[in-house]
C-alpha cells in the first residue's frame, strides 16, 4: 500500500508555532515518526508540505493512479478551500483528514471543513499521533476493498 501524507500551510513550523496548541514536535520529527510507523507496517509513504493552495492541488492531482491512500492535514485551507475538496473528489483516492488540535473545540471558523466531504474519516485533537491513526484507518479501509 502506498500512502501520501500531505500537510498544508504552517505545518512546516511545527515545534515553533503555538506550541501550547500544536506541541513541541518539529515537522522533521513528525516525518520521522510517520516513516518509522510505515516501515514497521511495510507501507510505502511519501510526504508533501506546501504553504500554497495550488501546489497542494497539483500534488493531489499527481497522486491519481499512484497512491492508495492520502492522509491530509490541509491546515488553514481546511476551512476555506473548495479547490482542495474538488481535487480530492477528482482523484477519488481514499483520504483521511487530520488535525493536530481539536478543531471542533476552537474558534467557530475552524469548525467548517470543505475537504471533509471528500474524506472517509477525520482524526482531530490527537496530536501528531493522529497521523498514525489516519494511516491505520486507510489500512483497514484497504483491507475491506
Ligand atoms: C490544524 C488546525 C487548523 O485550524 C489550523 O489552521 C492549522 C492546523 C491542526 O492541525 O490542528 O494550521 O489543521
Amino acid at each position: 500500500m502506498k500512502i501520501l501524507v500531505i500537510n498544508g500551510p504552517n505545518i512546516n513550523m511545527l515545534g515553533i508555532r503555538e506550541p501550547d496548541i500544536y506541541g513541541r514536535e518539529t515537522y522533521s520529527g513528525l516525518i520521522e515518526k510517520i516513516s518509522d510507523y510505515c516501515k514497521a507496517k511495510s507501507l510505502d509513504v511519501e510526504f508533501f508540505q506546501s504553504n500554497h493552495e495550488g501546489s497542494l492541488v497539483d500534488k493531489i492531482q499527481e497522486a491519481y493512479n499512484k497512491f492508495d491512500g492520502i492522509v491530509i492535514n490541509p491546515a488553514a485551507y481546511t476551512h476555506t478551500s473548495v479547490a482542495l475538496l474538488d481535487a480530492l473528489k477528482a482523484v477519488s483516492i481514499p483520504a483521511v483528514e487530520v488535525h493536530i488540535s481539536e478543531v471542533d473545540k476552537r474558534e467557530d471558523f475552524r469548525q467548517i471543513s470543505y475537504v471533509r466531504k471528500a474524506c472517509i474519516a477525520v482524526v482531530s485533537g490527537r496530536g501528531t499521533d493522529g497521523y498514525l491513526e489516519a494511516i491505520d484507518i486507510l489500512c483497514r479501509n484497504g483491507d475491506k476493498r
